[in-house]
């Protein structure tokens, strides 16, 4: 047992870690911080609604309704305006800034953006010590980084000017632009970015569950990490780590539980959300990504994934949980 439990970050994902994900989880437990989905940034500012529609926590002082602190995450590759638009987000009520410097979508990359600017490290310096600079102090900026982008020879050098330009927290995932999501994740390479930081380094890929976080925490010597896809497709995910670190053993969060809580509610959230499109979208993408852990969410997915109106899903959704 380690005097203090690890700082278990919810980590980002466009399209699919949204308000109703985040206010969901932050309901779950486990997860000491959030971050949005990106909000793109090009030459101007970004009026308050975008911000606000990004992060609807915004208007409850930056946090999900349970108290989880919720990062605003920027993307963009011009100092100024990210650091502009950092302002505004921070004036909204933002409790952090989250840069990320690892997007690998190519039409992203093509505008300047994410982990394209891994190949100058210091454009990373440049871009971290303005936001810094307009951030004055009122909210940790942060930063979020793949091992390289072509190839993981910049490692240290992309560690090291997250490091020197003072961002509060570094998060690496732990693979290069052109990996993608691949496995393996090279959590080897976490260890020796972490040696040249003196700030917080979080360890994040491919932990998708409590052995895996173990091995991350062997191989990389980080205890505190970021949880994507993992946490998708385990909802107590978070939680079983941390009671491991307790010297406990939690138990899979059970499928009927799953499936009478949180898939119900996360379906009806989704539909006041956005709609009946939207609503019927994640509940299939959720199922499916639940599939990799439950085989009930296989069968759910499968009932369900032809349905284009709501009603339809729902009526299944309100049935006995599949066997
Ligand atoms: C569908 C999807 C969307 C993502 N969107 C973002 C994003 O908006 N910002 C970001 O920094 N990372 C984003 N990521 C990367 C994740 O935060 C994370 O680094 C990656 O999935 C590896 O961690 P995991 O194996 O725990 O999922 C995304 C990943 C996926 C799969």
């Amino acid at each position: 047992m380690s005097a203090k439990p690890p700082h278990i970050l919810l980590a980002p994902m466009e399209g699919v870690v949204d308000p109703v994900i985040r206010e969901l989880y932050s309901d779950l437990g486990g997860y000491d911080e959030m971050v949005t989905e990106f909000v793109r940034v090009t030459d101007k500012l970004n009026p308050d609604h975008i911000f606000q529609k990004y992060s609807p926590e915004l208007l409850k002082g930056g946090k999900t309704k349970a108290g989880t602190p919720v990062a605003l995450q920027l993307l963009g590759g011009q100092p100024q305006p990210l650091a502009e638009n950092a302002d505004a987000a921070i004036r909204l009520g933002a409790p952090a800034i989250d840069l990320n410097f690892g997007c690998p979508a190519k039409t992203v990359n093509r505008h300047d953006g994410g982990a394209t600017l891994l190949k100058k490290p210091e454009r990373l310096f440049d871009i971290i010590s303005a936001v810094k600079r307009a951030a004055d102090g009122r909210v940790p900026v942060c930063a979020k980084v793949r091992l390289g982008f072509e190839d993981k020879s910049l490692h240290k050098d992309i560690a090291r000017a997250v490091n020197d330009a003072g961002a509060a927290r570094l998060v690496i995932h732990a693979r290069t632009k052109v990996e993608g999501y691949k496995p393996p994740a090279h959590w080897e390479y976490m260890a020796w970015m972490a040696e040249e930081c003196s700030i917080p380094v979080y360890g994040n890929g491919d932990i998708w569950s409590v052995e895996d976080y173990q091995k991350c925490v062997e191989v990389s010597g980080l205890r505190n990490v970021a949880l994507g896809r993992g946490a998708m497709a385990r909802p107590n995910l978070a939680l079983q780590i941390k009671a491991l670190d307790a010297g406990k053993d939690l138990p899979h969060l059970g499928f009927e539980p799953l499936f009478k809580i949180w898939i119900r509610r996360f379906a009806a959230d989704s539909f006041n959300h956005a709609g009946e499109k939207y609503a019927l979208n994640r509940t299939k993408q959720w199922t499916k990504l639940l599939g990799r852990n439950y085989d009930q969410s296989v069968a759910l997915f499968e009932s369900i994934k032809r349905f284009r109106s709501y009603q339809d899903m729902s009526a299944v959704i309100h049935q006995d949980a599949p066997n």
